[in-house]
């Protein structure tokens, strides 16, 4: 299939488990334990019926919104995503230049395959770092300073993985990195050649942010042993403070699912945070991210701007999102299928199919700017 004939997010994704091997997708797609979370996402997401209006004289619309300051011609920004690097040959470059082309953020991953340097050094526009807070706290001040060097215009803070969900796929595939190509995943490798060239032959093949600065990681095995040995379970809201003591730019808070922890954030001084379960990968079990928005929304709107992912595979899901109090939202899965499919144009071509359905979805409900999304755009009983 070519990218000229792809129509949606879905075509992507069908592409994207050709091209890439089953280990890769596996971990990509994977929620946590029963799935219960990750299926949530997008149900919950799906039931939400939008108000069709007719005759509104919906011309000139305007899809431009401003996020943590800046405008930007599209409410969206491209979400940290571990390992789109193996994806598809130096992936989180192609991503980092697919957002810069569209004008909207895109968030580095910590766990990564280019490091924060690659990245700032193929792009012109900043990017934002994601950070996860590992026990290592000299790494963790040197992230910072890195991203403080690289110029990023947000540091995102990840709070909902202080342990990892465990994905049964990822135990069943002993998923690891570098990919250790074991007898039983040859066939599964082989049959993917351009991304044995592209991806298994490139230059970095492991965590970049990490290699070669923490003794020991370059011949941890296990990923997920890797960590479940880094991350602090005893992390609180007063590691915050420690972090905006070294961070005096844009503090993003990721992984609110909780009024009462949408307060704090704001208390301490988030310029946003990002409501979020992590796309069904930690606490399965938890609430989709579309049903808390609305709550979070009218307890801390006015303080802090709000950042939405989870389940995002369309420009409708924007709407939807937009409509429950999201100031912009953040794709996921959704471009990391155009990354596995084609690289930078993949991604590109991900951010183009959200944008249309978003505009279209604009003029089929009769609302000309990003603004005049609302609960009134929804149909009621939703
Ligand atoms: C890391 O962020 C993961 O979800 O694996």
């Amino acid at each position: 299939m070519a990218l000229k004939s792809i129509a949606c997010i879905d075509d992507l994704r069908r592409l994207a488990h050709r091209k890439v091997p089953r280990e890769f997708m596996d971990y990509y797609e994977s929620g946590s334990y029963s799935e219960a979370t990750l299926r949530a996402n997008r149900d919950d997401l799906e039931k939400i019926r939008i108000n069709q209006r007719i005759l509104a004289g919906a011309s000139d619309r305007d899809l431009s919104q401003t996020v943590l300051g800046q405008p930007q011609p599209l409410p969206l920004a491209l979400g940290p995503v571990g390992l789109t690097g193996m994806a598809y040959r130096d992936g989180e470059i192609a991503a980092a230049r697919a957002a810069q082309k569209a004008g909207i953020p895109y968030t580095l991953s910590t766990l990564s395959i280019c490091s924060i340097e690659d990245v700032a050094a193929a792009v012109q526009k900043p990017f934002w770092f994601q950070l996860y807070f590992m026990k290592d706290r000299g790494f963790i001040a040197d992230l910072i300073a890195r991203a403080r060097a690289a110029n990023c215009s947000a540091l995102v803070l990840t709070a909902d993985l202080q342990v990892l969900g465990q994905r049964h796929r990822d135990v069943h595939n002993g998923m690891t990195v570098p990919p250790r190509i074991r007898l039983q995943t040859i066939a599964h490798v082989l049959s993917k050649p351009a991304w044995v060239a592209g991806v298994l032959l490139g230059k970095r093949k492991s965590f970049g942010n990490v290699e070669g600065r923490i003794p020991g990681t370059e011949h941890l095995s296990s990923y997920m042993a890797w960590i479940n040995s880094q991350f602090d379970q005893a992390l609180s809201w007063k590691d915050v403070g420690w972090v905006r003591e070294r961070w005096p730019g844009k503090l993003i808070i990721k992984g609110i699912l909780d009024v009462e922890d949408a307060r704090e954030a704001a208390r301490v001084g988030a310029d946003a945070i990002v409501v979020s379960n992590h796309g069904g990968r930690q606490l399965d079990g938890a609430p989709s991210s579309i049903s808390m928005l609305p709550r979070i929304a009218d307890a801390v709107a006015a303080e802090t701007e709000i950042l939405f992912d989870g389940g995002i595979r369309s420009g409708q899901d924007v709407f939807r999102a937009l409509a429950l109090g999201a100031k912009a939202c953040l794709l996921g899965r959704a471009y990391l299928y155009g990354v596995c499919a084609a690289g930078e144009e993949g991604a590109s071509k991900a951010i183009d199919l959200i944008a249309s359905e978003l505009d279209v979805t604009m003029a089929l409900a009769g609302v000309r700017r990003i603004g005049d999304i609302g609960r009134s755009s929804l149909a009621s009983g939703t």
